[in-house]
């Protein structure tokens, strides 16, 4: 869904409609959802936000998936705010998942979320649904600036976590916090960045594995999501923020294909016209709805990774991005050196498991995830890797409010 190029022009003008509707603003924090129509009949209807259209279910999704166990996690879910997003990957679906309990402090907000994965069992809170002993794993889709105070609350009650995007907000004392405690935790720590199973960047990390690209010598990769009012959110987190805080969509195409990290960072801004991007109108001191990055990547390459929030037209909703290396390229298709390529197809979804939104990634990192928990293994997005691809733009961000300075960047390895 995310690539318009090549979309019909009808097509074309009603995702504009479309665009229009839901750029015309949400309360920001408190009810949210009432003022954003819902879409359509889907089992858990989403609200009208980009990305959430979810993928054209194949009948086939599910050929070829192996149980690795008949082991149910016991999981609890936490968040339903403005993306409604707890509900939104299938833990209620996955055979092998009981989902235990959930969470939303607005009491209306957790009914719901109690409703539509069947659940029985509420807490008014995170900080009290962990101190529930049968739960294992919590599924963390609160406000952003709350993901890393509530990622070690898990870990420190013993259980798995995982976090929506970004794994931290803003802040690269609080990225070496979580790192520290997904460490001495010993638990599994995984970060949801939605692009890491879109098709084409699945596709183009397995290339990079099996060598079709060499070292990537250029990659490119943008975050456009114009918004004419704002998205609401708890707190109004949303409102104003600096661009780069919010990065992981875009710098996945390099961090995710290759396992690496950005060393270096020079950003630039131009102050925006927006009201809510003017400096004394937000409480970031944030004048910048757009920023553009430009990185120094671990394998000596260079990488231009885009956030743009105040920008119409022209695929004004896009996450996106491309490769080019020293084998070969990918621009929506690969082309190289490389004529034996690895199979490039998603893994299958579990039974019953919906692809979902977001290029059909929701139910494969949930699979991931539950999968690498049964398996003892590291998941895909694991903590480094999370935080090497969000503490970029955090440095980003000072890079351009101190004029295109190059800055260095934290590495994060496990
Ligand atoms: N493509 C993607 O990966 C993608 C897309 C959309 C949103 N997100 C992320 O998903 C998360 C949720 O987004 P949203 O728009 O629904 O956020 P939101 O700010 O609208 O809602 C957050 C919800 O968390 C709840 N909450 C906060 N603290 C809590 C606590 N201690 N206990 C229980 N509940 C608590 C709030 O009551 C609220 O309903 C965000 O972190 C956002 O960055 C990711």
């Amino acid at each position: 869904m995310k690539k318009m190029r090549n979309m019909p022009i009808n097509q074309l003008f009603n995702r504009r409609k479309f665009i229009k509707l839901t750029g015309l603003g949400v309360g920001a924090g408190v009810f949210g959802l009432q003022q954003i129509g819902c879409k359509g009949e889907r089992r858990f209807a989403q609200p009208d936000i980009h990305g959430f259209e979810e993928a054209q279910d194949n009948p086939d999704a599910s050929k070829g998936w192996v149980p690795v166990s008949d082991r149910k996690i016991r999981v609890g879910l936490v968040g339903y705010g403005v993306c409604r997003f707890s509900a939104a990957f299938g833990f209620q679906d996955h055979p092998n998942v009981e989902v235990v309990a959930v969470s939303d402090l607005f009491p209306d907000r957790c009914a719901k979320l109690a409703e539509v994965t069947k659940c029985k069992k509420t807490y008014p809170s995170l900080e009290e649904l962990v101190k529930d002993d049968k739960i294992e794993a919590v599924f963390v889709a609160t406000d952003a600036p709350s993901h890393m105070k509530h990622c070690i609350e898990v870990l420190k009650h013993g259980k798995h976590v995982a976090s929506a995007v970004p794994a931290v907000f803003g802040s690269l004392e609080e990225a070496d916090k979580l790192f520290d405690a997904v460490k001495k935790s010993g638990m599994k720590y995984m970060m949801f960045e939605t692009s890491c199973f879109r098709e084409d960047l699945y596709a183009m990390r397995q290339i990079y594995k099996a060598g079709g690209f060499g070292k990537l010598v250029y990659t490119e990769g943008e975050y456009w999501h114009y918004s004419e009012k704002g998205i609401g959110s708890y707190n109004n987190w949303r409102h104003g923020m600096p661009p780069q805080w919010y990065p992981t969509h875009s710098d996945a195409y390099y961090v995710g294909v290759t396992g690496g990290s950005f060393t270096e960072v020079s950003c630039l801004g131009m102050p925006s016209l927006m009201e809510r991007y003017q400096e004394g109108n937000n409480r970031y001191k944030n004048p910048f709805g757009t920023e553009i990055s430009l990185y120094r990547t671990s394998e000596g390459g260079m990488a231009r990774m885009g956030r743009s929030s105040d920008t119409p037209g022209g695929h004004e909703f896009l996450e996106d991005g491309r490769v080019r290396g020293e084998r070969g390229s990918f621009y929506e298709k690969y082309e190289g050196l490389e004529k034996n390529l690895p199979d490039l197809t998603r893994p299958p979804l579990p039974p019953g498991v919906s692809a979902g939104g977001h290029g059909g990634s929701h139910g494969r990192l949930t699979d991931e995830f539950v999968t690498a928990i049964l398996q003892d293994r590291k998941p895909l997005v694991d903590i480094a890797t999370a935080l090497n691809m969000t503490v970029g733009g955090i440095v980003a961000h000072q890079s351009a409010l101190k004029g295109e300075e190059w800055m260095k960047i934290p590495q994060y390895n496990l």
